[in-house]
């Protein structure tokens, strides 16, 4: 075997993929890559790959801060190291996936990449981050098989799977009496996900979907689909849009008089990070997703009142990842007094972290992916309030990955 495919960054293969304690992933192709500048007190270098312009540029913005708040709050290190960082403008383009994430593994030379939003250019980065072994902390994209059958021992998730806030929607529907609904969503990997993972949770309860329009990302030409909509009459509508494209939905979905007469129900994407600019038009919708405005508990009112001094605006669930995915990074470093080399111990450490996040209890199931609670939420003055729990530490039900 030559050197170069014996190496990732400091261990060999065979350890590389057992470093979750467990069975070996088999299959991954590893190439070698320069050894980063890992010495205790050098700054630990941190790949920032994230949207920071277009439709999703605001999430990747709200990310950004909010891992920036956790370091501040921390006398400026995560497990006692100072922090470098590099960033990349991912356009949330997948195309330019491979090509952003290569730069800041084997060019830069980063110790570690958080990143990114969108589940497509998610896919590109997982690939490489399992072929090199390169830590990785998704703060956002929901991909499914990024902590399913492309799981790795190195690859951790602070945000969600798609499958994960979408399912429990089918129940609150069936609940509220709506037994038929349309699908309106983005046709990439993240809103193909989210709309199976309704309908799994509503068919199974006798839902009926009467259609199902997916608009290509990133348009946000609504009209034709909203006029359909008035003409099918479903029930309710079911939707995944995030970003600047939940903002025209919204806006677009009250101004053709639909809201009263056929409810829009999402994932809280739609109402999360957006409520200023939707206004009026988002009042009463009801969404599930893995936060609220208005949770009560200590780490959420510090957080919540930390981010609004420095921000001079309200978090929303994409800071929360952001926030959490530098208190994962942190409890993994201080296991292993910053020597992000220690792998098995560093992985040991994330993997078992009892978060005390924003968003209530947050653990990790064996591939990585947070197992947390979903609540129901109604848009009331502007805020998104709890009104229930949609499902109680939810974990996503991948069974691909063999980690442990
Ligand atoms: C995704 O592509 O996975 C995604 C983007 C924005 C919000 C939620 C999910």
């Amino acid at each position: 075997m030559l050197d170069k495919d014996k190496k990732v960054t400091g261990i060999n293969r065979r350890s590389a993929l057992k470093l979750a304690g467990g069975a070996a992933i088999a299959g991954l192709g590893v190439r070698a890559f320069p050894a980063p500048a890992t010495a205790q007190g050098a700054p630990l270098r941190v790949g920032v790959m994230l949207p920071f312009t277009g439709t999703y540029g605001a999430i990747g913005k709200t990310i950004d801060n909010a891992f920036k708040q956790y370091v501040a709050e921390h006398g400026d290190k995560l497990g006692g190291r100072t922090l470098e960082f590099v960033q990349v403008d991912d356009q949330a383009e997948p195309a330019k996936g491979p090509d952003n994430m290569n730069k800041l593994v084997s060019r830069d030379n980063v110790d570690v990449v958080i990143g990114t939003v969108h589940s497509g250019v998610q896919m590109a980065m997982n690939k490489i981050a399992r072929e090199t072994g390169k830590l990785m902390i998704i703060p956002n994209a929901g991909a499914n098989i990024a902590t399913r059958a492309q799981c790795a021992p190195n690859i951790f998730r602070t945000s969600f799977s798609n499958w994960q806030p979408s399912y429990p929607l089918g129940k609150v529907l069936m609940d509220a009496g709506h037994k038929s609904a349309i699908i309106l969503t983005w046709k990439y990997a993240a809103g193909e996900e989210h709309a199976n993972a309704f309908k799994e949770g509503y068919t199974k309860l006798g839902g009926k979907i009467d259609a199902e329009f997916y608009v290509p990302f990133p348009e946000v030409e609504f009209q034709s689909y909203l006029t359909q909509i008035a003409e099918k009459k479903p029930s309710a509508v079911f939707t995944f849009i995030a970003g600047g494209g939940a903002v025209k939905l919204v806006k677009d979905y009250a101004a053709a008089g639909l809201k009263k007469s056929i409810p829009l129900y999402g994932s809280g994407f739609l109402t999360d990070g957006t409520l200023q600019a939707q206004g009026e038009a988002a009042e009463g919708l009801q969404t599930t997703l893995h936060y609220a405005d208005d949770l009560d508990n200590p780490a959420e009112k510090a957080f919540r009142a930390n981010y609004k001094k420095r921000y001079n605006a309200d978090p929303d669930v994409y800071a929360v990842q952001g926030y959490d995915a530098a208190a994962l990074l942190d409890v993994g470093l201080k296991a292993v007094k910053g020597d992000v080399n220690a792998k098995e111990n560093l992985y040991k450490a994330m993997a078992s972290a009892k978060l005390d996040s924003p968003r209530g209890p947050m653990t990790f199931s064996a591939s990585h992916n947070p197992v947390q609670n979903i609540y129901l939420r109604e848009v009331r003055k502007g805020k998104n309030v709890k009104i229930g729990i949609a499902a109680e530490a939810l974990a996503d039900p991948g069974t691909g990955c063999k980690m442990v």
